[in-house]
């Protein structure tokens, strides 16, 4: 089931830059199946830490491709961050870590006949899900051609460095790699700095032609995200051609709160998962759906709590909710009654949820 949690071990661990590990997990052959992953998927992690009442889940990319029969994820560390600091100081070869079977929505169906043109932009550990998805269409989709925009800090911090050289000189024809510098100055003044809408501008007019791309692929900052993919819908590309992986939030929404009328407090809420139904009061402007369902006991999907990754994603039967943010449902989902649980908050006395549908 992909809600349940499975032991895995580390088999190797990588030092790909100073900050950052990349961790190899052994999948024993009884699990292969259940750990069946698609370029540019993750995997969620759960831990639980000394001093914490809760275990905490992480995700993170696999960086490997389904096609090298591996599962490799990179970690970056980030300042004062529970988990990567945990994987980066102390995981060793040899430890066991509960984690989620592969999820995520952050690719493209691949077939040895296209013939598309794709181009991709990664900024620092955004790398991981792109160098999956790159190293996946270069195995399946000998006709394709990729272009790769990367930015990172310095040279020593360009993570896979090698590993994209050495691909790019296995696929001269087929792969473009443009690396970007934010501190270390590069020969080609076009290549200096952060990946900017200014950039792109400059990148859609000497090194590609937008309408001769088929797909976009980025994952990086919050910010960059939403700047590369509004510079592009201004260039007339169709926002279906341009997918998005977030991973974290910068800037966190409230809550959405409503007006609470004496003797109204309380939401019904009735879920259904795995089969099962069942039904609990939910105090409006506290929980979301998740976290009121998880001090229920109940064994709900769910990974970033952020909006971000959609594990939490159900069916809104009846009732309404608000969600505080999304990021990563599409407008069709939504329209089909989908909804983040992690985000949404009743609005009504009654709401209903299915997750197995
Ligand atoms: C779908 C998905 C895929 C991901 N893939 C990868 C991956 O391949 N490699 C990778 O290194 N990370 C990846 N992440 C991010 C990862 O899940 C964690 O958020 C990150 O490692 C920080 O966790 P932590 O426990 O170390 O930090 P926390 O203890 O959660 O946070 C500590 C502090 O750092 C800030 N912070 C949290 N996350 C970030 C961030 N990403 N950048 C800057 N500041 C942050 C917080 O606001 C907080 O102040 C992914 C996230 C998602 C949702
Ligand atoms: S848990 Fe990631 S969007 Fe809800």
């Amino acid at each position: 089931m992909i809600h349940d949690l499975y032991e895995l071990q580390v088999k190797a661990i990588t030092r790909e830059t100073d900050d950052c590990v990349s961790v190899t997990l052994d999948v024993p052959q009884e699990l292969k199946e259940v750990f069946k992953y698609q370029q540019g998927q993750y995997l969620t992690f759960e831990k639980k830490f000394d001093g914490n009442a809760e275990p905490i889940r992480r995700s993170y990319s696999l960086c490997s491709a389904p096609n090298e029969n591996i599962w490799k994820v990179a970690v970056k560390e980030v300042h004062n961050g529970v988990f990567s600091n945990y994987v980066n100081k102390e995981l060793k070869v040899g430890d066991k870590l509960m984690v989620l079977p592969p999820d995520g929505r952050f690719l493209t169906k691949l077939d040895s006949t296209h013939k598309k043109q794709y181009v991709f932009f990664a900024a620092g550990s955004g790398i991981t899900p792109v160098i999956s998805i790159l190293k996946e269409i270069l195995a399946v989709e000998k006709q394709s051609d990729i272009l790769l925009f990367y930015g990172s800090q310095k040279t020593d911090q360009i993570i896979f460095l090698e590993e994209l050289m050495a691909l790019k000189n296995l696929h001269p024809a087929q792969l473009s790699l443009h690396f970007l510098l934010t501190r270390e100055e590069m020969e080609e003044p076009m290549f200096n700095g952060r990946i900017t809408k200014y950039k792109l501008l400059s990148f859609a007019r000497y090194l590609f032609n937008v309408d001769e791309v088929d797909e976009y692929f980025m994952c990086g900052p919050e910010t960059m995200l939403l700047e590369l993919r509004s510079a592009l819908i201004e260039l007339g590309v169709d926002a279906k051609k341009i997918h998005l992986e977030l991973f974290g939030v910068q800037i966190q929404k409230p809550k959405p709160q409503i007006e609470l009328k004496a003797g109204h407090e309380i939401c019904k809420v009735k879920m259904t998962l795995d089969g099962r139904t069942f039904e609990y009061p939910l105090h409006f402007n506290t929980d979301s759906i998740l976290d009121s369902a998880l001090k229920q006991g109940a064994h709900l999907p769910f990974a970033c709590k952020g909006g971000v990754c959609c594990t939490c994603k159900t069916k809104l039967i009846s009732g309404q909710v608000q969600m505080a943010v999304n990021y990563g449902l599409e407008p069709e989902e939504i329209k089909n009654g989908y909804i983040l649980s992690c985000q949404s908050f009743p609005t009504s006395e009654q709401v209903e949820v299915n997750f197995d549908v």
